[in-house]
């Protein structure tokens, strides 16, 4: 703070950097500045307001993090009540909607449709007076809710004080507050971890983290709110003439609103704005259940106006349910191939998410004890995204006479070792090492797959009757194949028989990051291949690395260490690595002093077509000068390689003010490094 800044100007300053910076990061993302230059001024503001208390006002970012508990929510009467929406299930149901609206309406008003998805979390109301938040309230029963001021506080997409003009005095806003699947995932996998109860679905997970009285706890949670309306009062219908435009001015004043908002001509618009979302479902970073349609122009949604609870303008068009009930016929074991047993739901098969599912994941017995689940009972399955379908939760009631408990095996179901618990761990694992077929088989198809050996055309069902055909016992066995073996296998024709030797040849030639992560050592995955193969350059210095001299290794920890120490520590593993060197497996050398690694240090984002490689290519060209590729731009990248076609990613950079190159600066840059 300079002296001629008082500390209430200071303090205003930073509000306004603070409030700009988060907007930048939650709503746009597009984030302006480093996580840690956030932190820095957020710490100076804290530290202004623990000095002067009477400038922590209610609209300062850090009011964010949640205060005291309270004894009880306040009932908050909603002026203008909230609405909910009539469904359509069927494509028919969904036209004769469209047919009462048009009925209603005389022959020559036209109007449009604005689509967007149905968001599944809770319904809430913000009130901004004078361009500041001062309550947050859910829906109840859409007469009168509960006041969640203090917990909607700490959503960061929530803006405390709105930006930009022309914000009538008073402000109701509504939408959506969910959690975003990762979040619901870590938030779950914590709980998992703590022995705590799960949530089922996200839903639940941000309606039980809004309905806290203590908001420290939401403000753990990382939830996020989409605004779909402006709950105009009778004094503001000249606001806004339509409800994209309506959703534009919320954008602007810092909401977050739905990017995916689409205002179409017809029905058939919005028939093909739910084909081409349903698509796109399984995508997206949040669950939603459905699509919204609502008559754009608000002059004719008055003339439409409400039926009982909800608006004759607008219907949801449901998606199949991510969540459907169904029997578990029994319970199967899987043996992974690190060892670890995992119990399998088989079901009666049942349509969820779009898909017919007749297996589901039940993680590990713990979780088979919490779930408290038996033989027989029926259950509530969850398949969202692309994660593989779970049990969420036994229906209590329903449980029949018969139901048998699922019982813990001792040894394994494929090769007949002991199982083991290992101390803190939750998963049972069989103990036969590479004497058991499963763990071998899996061991093989982890070589052969994308990010290991990149063996094209060898995929899982193919191993599995290389196997079962005895023909391979270890990864070494593969190089040994010929083309007349593999040409008798069933669903393998002479070409592609031959196609697939080609590939193990030219598999032949790979990296030492690939080789170290395709060995399946347990818990070394590609970061740490990547990280043991630049620390001690080739494969030699690795095998003789005592466990001290791997805990120099970046991110190895003392158990990582004792996994790799241990597993070249056993003569078969050697024996295999023999044989693979020997079939003529090589990667070219690593240079000796890493400090020399031209880009040591440095984030690049690779977007856009490549011409001389593919994108995963030059990922491995440019982790082998020592930079860090990452997925998405931010402030933090140093470089972005910018191909044909290049988008958002390029944008963005442009804006950052981020280095670009193009191709031929990148193969430039390889070049000089020695990759090329
Ligand atoms: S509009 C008068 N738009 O769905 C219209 N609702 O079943 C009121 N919802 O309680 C709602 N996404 O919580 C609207 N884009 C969206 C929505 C949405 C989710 C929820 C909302 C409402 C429920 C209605």
């Amino acid at each position: 703070m300079t002296n001629s800044t008082s500390p209430d100007q200071r303090a205003a300053e930073l509000r306004d950097q603070l409030h700009l910076y988060s907007h930048q990061y939650y709503v746009l993302d597009q984030p302006l500045v480093p996580d840690a230059e956030y932190d820095r001024l957020f710490r100076e503001l804290q530290a202004i307001e623990a000095e002067h208390p009477e400038l922590r006002s209610p609209d300062s970012p850090t009011q964010r993090v949640g205060g005291e508990p309270l004894s009880a929510f306040k009932t908050v009467r909603h002026e203008i009540p909230m609405l909910s929406l009539d469904n359509a299930f069927s494509e028919d149901e969904l036209r004769d909607f469209d047919r009462r609206v048009r009925s209603r309406l005389a022959d020559e008003q036209s109007f449009h449709y604005a689509c967007e998805p149905k968001l599944d979390g809770i319904a809430a109301s913000l009130l901004y007076v004078d361009g500041i938040l001062v309550r947050g309230a859910t829906r109840g029963d859409g007469q009168q809710g509960e006041d969640i001021t203090e917990n909607v506080r700490t959503v960061a997409s929530v803006p405390l004080k709105l930006r930009g003009a022309g914000w009538p005095d008073e402000l109701e806003v509504r939408g959506e507050i969910y959690l975003p699947r990762a979040g619901f995932e870590k938030i779950n996998a914590s709980a998992r971890e703590a022995g705590n109860k799960l949530f089922v679905n996200p839903r639940n997970a941000a309606a039980g983290s809004l309905r806290q009285l203590d908001s420290r706890i939401t403000a753990s949670r990382p939830l996020e709110m989409c605004c779909y309306s402006i709950a105009l009062r009778d004094d503001q219908q000249e606001l806004v003439a339509s409800h994209s435009e309506a959703l534009e001015k919320l954008a602007q004043w810092g909401f977050l609103v739905s990017p995916l908002l689409k205002v179409v001509d017809d029905i058939d618009g919005c028939l093909a704005y739910y084909r081409d979302l349903l698509q796109q479902r399984d995508g997206l970073p949040y669950d939603i259940d459905g699509i919204v349609f609502k008559v754009d122009e608000l002059a004719v949604q008055q003339t439409l106006g409400f039926v009982s609870r909800a608006p004759r303008w607008a219907i949801a068009h449901k998606f199949p349910a991510q969540e459907e009930m169904t029997t578990l016929k029994d319970v199967e074991f899987q043996v992974g191939r690190t060892g670890a047993v995992t119990p399998v739901a088989k079901l009666e098969p049942v349509f969820v998410g779009g898909v017919t599912v007749s297996n589901a994941t039940l993680h590990n017995f713990d979780e088979i004890q919490r779930l408290g689940v038996m033989i027989g009972d029926q259950i509530i399955i969850r398949r969202a995204g692309d994660v593989i379908p779970q049990v969420v939760q036994v229906v209590e009631g329903k449980r029949p006479a018969d139901a048998r408990p699922i019982l813990v095996p001792e040894n394994c179901p494929v090769c007949d070792s002991p199982l083991e618990k290992p101390p803190g761990e939750a998963v049972l694992r069989c103990t036969g090492g590479l004497i058991c077929g499963a763990q071998r088989r899996e061991g093989i198809k982890h070589f052969a797959s994308r990010k290991a050996m990149d063996i094209d055309g060898l995929g899982d069902k193919l191993v599995d009757q290389l196997v079962e055909a005895g023909l391979i016992e270890t990864v070494a066995d593969l190089f040994r194949l010929e083309a007349s073996q593999l040409a008798e296998l069933e669903r393998m024709g002479q070409k592609s028989a031959e196609n697939l030797v080609a590939a193990l040849e030219k598999s032949k030639q790979t990296t030492l990051p690939r080789f170290l992560f395709a060995l399946g050592i347990r818990e070394v995955g590609e970061a740490t291949a990547r990280n043991l193969a630049l620390h001690f350059t080739t494969l030699a210095a690795l095998k003789s690395a005592s466990e001290e001299a791997l805990l120099a290794v970046t991110d190895v920890g003392p158990i990582v260490a004792s996994h790799i120490h241990a597993f070249f520590a056993v003569a078969h593993n050697q024996e295999v690595i023999d044989a693979l060197l020997a079939a003529g497996v090589h990667w070219p050398e690593i240079a000796q002093n890493v400090s020399a690694q031209p880009l040591a240090g440095q984030t690049w984002v690779l977007t856009g077509n490549l011409d001389r490689m593919t994108r995963s290519e030059a990922k491995e060209k440019l982790q082998a000068l020592g930079a860090k590729v990452a997925g998405s731009v931010s402030a933090k990248t140093d470089c972005v390689a910018a191909g044909a076609a290049a988008g958002s990613k390029l944008k963005k950079a442009e804006e950052l003010g981020v280095k670009v190159i193009d191709e031929e600066g990148l193969i430039a840059v390889l070049k000089q490094g020695g990759q090329l």
